[in-house]
């Protein structure tokens, strides 16, 4: 059969419609133009605001801001890229809080690397989607080869694979899919229905709360997280986690995985790998590790070998938007047995046939959880491109020394008190009252972390250690010196100097727990 040859002359009843003022925002041969001044336009008013910023945020309360957001009235464009853009200075742009920023020191957010921005640009452009090939050709490989790539800086050995995540959060959930499954591997649906409350996993008091979330999702019982208690050094000890799988199994229960942390959040601490994968290892149990924050250190000049051991897991998490001065969202799970990502597979008919893996047509979907899944990749292939793998580990290796200069010089001021030294780029400290109001140390702790964040000159972060409030810095930004950490010591000792002079002798008022 020959099948019609459509032209436009063979079709004269069809002419083009013309364009209408809604098709003229959309990308096509015919708006490029406008395409390159709207982008370029949003560039320039950022590195602008990059440029000026004299603090890391203004300290502009939700009560201040949501008015102004709220007074915009979604159904009447302005119908123009600057009038847009004038708009999203006073709801955005105005008062964001600038990681790029020296005395921006408080949660696992880092400056970001121009390659990485460059890669942002190109990939929401092109708007591939990752689950298949169809929906991404190059991507797919470009990905797939830095899985391939971060596995082999693990070490996870020839069988290794795995897929790009939207964060930490999910990386950690599909490790723990995983081992759940392999757990119950060889169970009948019946057995699955009585294991599936029986199952444990052990973490370590000091790592990420995503591993009790996971949990939950995967419909594990309520206690199913088993929290081993760390030693002073904030570190899991592979004694303990050996304890514990046996006393499980005593129980009856069955120890589906053991989540190690390669830079706890708070700590910035790693667990003693090697010994707990030897552990993992004689017992038969999957070793996740979760090296959202370490993962950095894959990539060090100097300090990778703080990751041995690493190469003995099961699966790893691996944040890029943390360590690797990467624009989130950029993640991925790695796992040291490709076959393992079975468990995350479904075919259907209108995406990823199951005939197409006998064609060995690269869907990443069959990997992942995400179906609709961004190019997040593109951003760190054109970062090891640009830059090269120990550009960024130098970059890390800086902000570790310049956590252990802050450290150095909160142990030596008497107005603080500090704990354990990080591995990687935190510090956790408080202030302390050394006359009367001693009672007050907590909320003076937590008044000046909102103080200092309300005047716009520094952020910090906070958390609560043996129940008590501290402070943290956590450094990821180079750019942040001595006299920056020193300065905003100095402010915190202000403002919580202030508070405790203020309400000595009255009662410290109802204070809540912030978020750390
Ligand atoms: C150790 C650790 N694991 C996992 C996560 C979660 O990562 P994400 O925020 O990218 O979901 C974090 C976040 O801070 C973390 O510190």
């Amino acid at each position: 059969m020959t099948l019609p040859v459509h032209t436009a002359e063979a079709t004269p009843t069809h002419p083009q419609p013309r364009a209408t003022p809604a098709r003229a925002h959309v990308l096509s041969a015919e708006t490029v133009e406008q395409y390159r001044r709207a982008v370029a336009a949003g560039t320039d008013r950022v590195a602008r605001r990059v440029a000026e910023a004299t603090g890391p945020f203004t300290g502009v309360r939700p009560d201040e801001l949501a008015p102004q957001v709220e007074a915009i009235d979604l159904d009447r464009p302005l119908g123009d890229t600057t009038a847009a853009l004038d708009e999203l200075e006073d709801v955005y742009l105005r008062d964001a809080v600038w990681f790029h920023h020296p005395r921006y020191l408080a949660h696992l957010n880092c400056p970001v690397v121009i390659p990485a921005l460059l890669g942002e640009a190109v990939l929401s452009a092109v708007n591939s989607s990752m689950d298949t090939w169809d929906q991404s050709a190059g991507g797919t490989l470009i990905e797939r080869r830095l899985i391939e790539w971060t596995a082999d800086r693990i070490g996870l050995g020839p069988a290794a694979d795995g897929v790009f995540t939207s964060g930490g959060t999910q990386s950690n959930l599909h490790a723990l899919l995983l081992a759940r499954e392999e757990a119950l591997a060889a169970a009948t649906p019946a057995d699955r229905r009585i294991m599936l409350p029986q199952l444990r996993i052990i973490a370590s008091a000091a790592g990420h709360f995503s591993v009790q979330k996971a949990a939950k999702l995967l419909g594990l019982a309520p206690d199913a997280v088993v929290v081993v208690e760390t030693g002073p050094d904030r570190r899991m000890r592979p004694g303990a986690v050996r304890h514990e799988i046996a006393r499980c199994r005593r129980a009856g229960l069955t120890v589906m995985a053991v989540v190690a942390t390669a830079g706890t959040t708070d700590f910035g601490t790693i667990d003693p790998l090697d010994e707990i994968a030897e552990v993992c290892a004689t017992a038969g149990v999957w070793l996740h590790v979760d090296a959202a924050y370490g993962c950095g250190l894959l990539v060090s000049p100097t300090r990778r070998h703080l990751l041995d051991g690493i190469e003995r897991a099961d699966s790893v998490t691996v944040d890029y938007h943390k360590s690797f001065f990467q624009p989130v969202s950029s993640s991925a799970l790695v796992v040291r047995d490709r076959r393992t990502l079975r468990h995350a597979t479904w075919h259907a008919d209108y995406l990823n046939p199951a005939r197409m893996v006998a064609q060995r047509i690269p869907n990443q979907v069959d990997k992942s959880l995400q179906t609709t899944r961004r190019f997040d990749a593109l951003k760190l292939w054109l970062t090891l491109r640009v830059m090269g793998p120990d550009a960024v580990g130098e970059l890390f290796d800086e902000v570790c020394d310049r956590a252990t200069q802050a450290w150095q010089l909160v142990a030596a001021d008497p107005r603080f008190e500090v704990l354990t030294r990080s591995q990687l780029s935190t510090v956790v400290f408080r202030w302390r009252p050394t006359g009367p109001g001693r009672e007050l140390a907590d909320a003076a702790n937590l008044r000046a972390r909102e103080a200092l964040a309300a005047s716009g000159l520094a952020v910090v972060a906070g958390t609560r250690v043996d129940s008590r409030q501290y402070l943290k810095f956590t450094v990821l930004n180079p750019a942040t010196t001595a006299d920056d950490v020193a300065y905003v010591l100095d402010l915190i000792a202000e403002h919580a100097g202030r508070y405790v002079h203020e309400h000595a002798g009255t009662a410290a008022a109802d204070l809540t727990c912030p978020v750390g």
